[in-house]
């Protein structure tokens, strides 16, 4: 692991953070984490398909931290149209009337992804509208979102990019190749950025397996068959982890100096 030095101040300033997946999962457990952490005056914005489950994140947030502002957007990263992206921000600003200048720093996490069809093998992969809406939430609408994201905080300092990463991005997993190759790419989309933007911090985080939706169907619709034991395997022994313990790791590794663009497992 790169990162070593202390940089205790992450979580002390006053903080806007996007969180895109907040619904459900890794999301979710990031955006009440984050809630807890961030000094009073912070603010979530919360973004995802499903409204009633963002409200119900959002329902939790107020309750445990009443001193930040929560608010709720439904939004399809796989919804591929410039006008989805171009004034996404400007209208959640303008409906909730967020201030920019009442922020220290801005947090971009990407933790929306989907597996897409992982019934079939790399050979199998014939329908060009499948591979295409794998493409278009895990990589197309994740770097049309980060850059939205990017232009309307563009007046505040301390920008941090989080993006939600995988083992998969590094090593292939029978049956999963569009997820793996979505998430390769994604991770070599937010290494460039952190190179040609030495100013923005970014973090490709790999969270380790975690008991989510996603996990699930991992047990259950995996092609491969030593795929589908993996999974099953890491779930009955135990090493599948609590969304909050590898979120905790997170929060460990954005107090530190890690270097911009780094790929960081938990087990790292
Ligand atoms: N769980 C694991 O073991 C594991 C391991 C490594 C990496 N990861 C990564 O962790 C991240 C979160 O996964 P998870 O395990 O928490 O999965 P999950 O429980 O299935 O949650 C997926 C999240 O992504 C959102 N999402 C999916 N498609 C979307 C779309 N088109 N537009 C907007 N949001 C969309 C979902 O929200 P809506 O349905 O409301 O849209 C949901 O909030 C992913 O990037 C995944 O690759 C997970």
């Amino acid at each position: 692991m790169q990162a070593t030095k202390k940089m205790d101040d992450f979580f002390q300033s006053k903080t806007c953070i996007v969180v895109c997946g907040a619904s459900r999962g890794l999301g979710e457990c990031i955006s009440l984490t984050f809630a807890r952490k961030f000094p009073a005056g912070s603010a979530l914005i919360l973004l995802g398909r499903d409204v009633k489950a963002l409200e119900n994140v959002k329902s939790k947030i107020s309750e445990e931290c009443p001193h930040q502002m929560c608010v709720t957007q439904k939004f399809d990263q796989g919804s591929i149209q410039q006008e989805n992206f171009d004034q996404l921000f400007e209208g959640i600003f303008q409906v909730h009337k967020i201030s920019l200048s009442s922020f220290e720093q801005a947090v971009m996490v990407h933790s929306a992804a989907t597996l897409g069809d992982i019934t079939k093998y790399a050979k199998e992969m014939t329908d060009a509208e499948t591979v295409k809406c794998n493409f278009d939430v895990n990589v197309t609408g994740a770097i049309l979102l980060n850059s939205t994201f990017l232009k309307a905080f563009d007046d505040i300092l301390k920008r941090v990019v989080i993006n939600i990463s995988s083992l998969a991005a590094i090593q292939p997993i029978k049956s999963l190749s569009l997820y793996c190759s979505g998430k390769s790419a994604r991770d070599m989309f937010f290494r460039t950025l952190a190179v040609e933007e030495p100013s923005l911090r970014v973090l490709n985080y790999a969270p380790g397996p975690c008991d989510t939706d996603m996990h699930k169907d991992c047990r259950e619709k995996s092609k491969a068959p030593d795929t589908k034991q993996m999974f099953i395997d890491a779930f009955n022994s135990g090493v599948i982890l609590s969304c909050q313990t590898s979120i905790d790791k997170l929060c460990q590794i954005l107090m530190t100096n890690f270097e911009s663009g780094a790929h960081i497992d938990f087990y790292d």
